[in-house]
């Protein structure tokens, strides 16, 4: 079995693909061929590459008999001349927004395999590339908004007197947000947060913060289908309004980054609230991608609103392309060992496994996810 590994488009940093990952492939019997210069933005050369067991060509040279291919984000499909019919395409395809893409990938025989809609049960933890991406952006929207910040993040004592600590908010704790409350309380500051999943409660208390939780209002638990939130009732968002204007105005960062799958992202501070803070402050958006947490904010740009700087986060993972691209390529790594038949030295994806259904576009030139179809 050959797998091809993709060079990016420009923008993206990261690579499906890292020497450690090469040489379990190649342990696995499989031949692996990495597109030059495909690494570079991660910090590994094709020397690297070449040293863990892969060859370096070109796309067309990689492609060439490849069953399998593997990429961060969904090619063009132009750029796939040469690709096998059958060979599995693995990566974030990103299916609802790029849906002409998956209808390509389906007309040129491929085989696409969406790794974000990787189902959230035990045994896909280790295959999932939104909760490995979301932990490393928890963590650099903290060290970011502490490099914005114009004061220090912990208390300090010094001879010249005292240096109050950072007050750091961080609204939505799932993954991301778990970091995030971690990181800034590694660095000193004193951290509250919320989450409509009543579950987190106890998550950010474990981490030594404080939490910040509407009470008494109906249908607080907040929890839906596989961990992920639900919408919430009006008379739940006009207490959670009440409650974090209060909050907001005592808190010096503000790290958001609340979710609802299939639905934009729910606006949690308006800018009235940011009106509140003292000037100085900073917020981290890390939903500017779905439409922002926040009022005003601009997904990739920084943006200054009543003397506060709102922090448009967009793709943060990026900004740590060695890291992230180690994790990426090892929940690559993690999946297609999981379904490695020795036998056949290639991948068997049982068209009844949870985890095959979840994540399958295309099949037999056919776009096939029910998730696509009903979209
Ligand atoms: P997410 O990225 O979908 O959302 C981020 C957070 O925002 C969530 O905690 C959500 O409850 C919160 N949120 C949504 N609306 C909000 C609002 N109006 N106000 C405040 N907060 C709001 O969530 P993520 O990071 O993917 O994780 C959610 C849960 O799923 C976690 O408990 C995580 O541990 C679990 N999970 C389990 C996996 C597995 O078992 N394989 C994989 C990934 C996550």
């Amino acid at each position: 079995m050959k797998i091809a590994v993709l060079k990016e488009a420009a923008g993206e940093t990261r690579c499906a693909a890292v020497p450690e990952t090469v040489k379990k492939f190649v342990g696995l019997g499989a031949d692996v061929a990495v597109e030059k210069g495909a690494g570079e933005s991660a910090s590994i050369g094709d020397a690297d590459f070449g040293e863990a067991g892969a060859k370096s060509g070109s796309r067309k040279d990689v492609l060439s008999g490849a069953g399998i291919i593997l990429c961060i984000n969904g090619p063009d499909p132009q750029s796939l001349g040469g690709a096998e019919a059958g060979a599995l395409l693995v990566g974030a395809l990103d299916p609802l927004r790029e849906r002409e893409r998956v209808d390509a990938y389906a007309a040129a025989g491929l085989q696409a395999l969406a790794m974000e809609w990787m189902p959230r049960i035990t045994r896909a933890q280790s295959m999932d590339i939104l909760s490995s991406q979301s932990n490393l952006a928890g963590y650099k929207a903290v060290v970011d908004a502490a490099s914005a910040y114009g004061r220090a993040f912990p208390m300090m004592m010094t001879a010249a007197g005292t240096i109050s600590p950072a007050k750091v908010f961080v609204m939505g704790v799932g993954v991301a947000g778990l970091q995030a409350i971690a990181t800034a309380k590694r660095l000193g500051a004193q951290v509250s947060a919320t989450d409509v999943r009543s579950a987190t409660k106890e998550q950010i208390q474990s981490l030594g913060a404080k939490p910040i939780f509407v009470e008494n209002v109906a249908g607080i638990e907040g929890e839906g289908a596989g961990g992920y939130a639900t919408e919430m009732s009006a008379e739940y968002q006009k207490a959670q309004a009440e409650l974090v204007s209060g909050h907001i105005a005592k808190q010096d960062i503000v790290i958001t980054t609340a979710l609802i799958p299939g639905k934009p992202a729910p606006r949690l501070i308006s800018d009235a609230q940011i009106a509140t803070m003292r000037p100085g402050g900073i917020i981290v958006d890390l939903a500017a991608d779905a439409g922002g947490n926040v009022e005003g904010t601009v997904s990739g740009q920084s943006v200054d609103k009543h003397g506060v700087t709102i922090i448009g986060a967009s793709n943060l993972a990026r900004s740590l392309a060695a890291d992230s691209s180690a994790l990426f390529a090892r929940n690559l790594y993690n999946f297609l060992s999981a379904f490695w038949d020795k036998d056949q030295g290639a991948p068997n994806l049982p068209p009844d496994d949870e985890i095959v259904k979840a994540i399958r576009l295309t099949e037999d030139g056919n776009v096939v996810s029910e998730r696509l179809r009903g979209a």
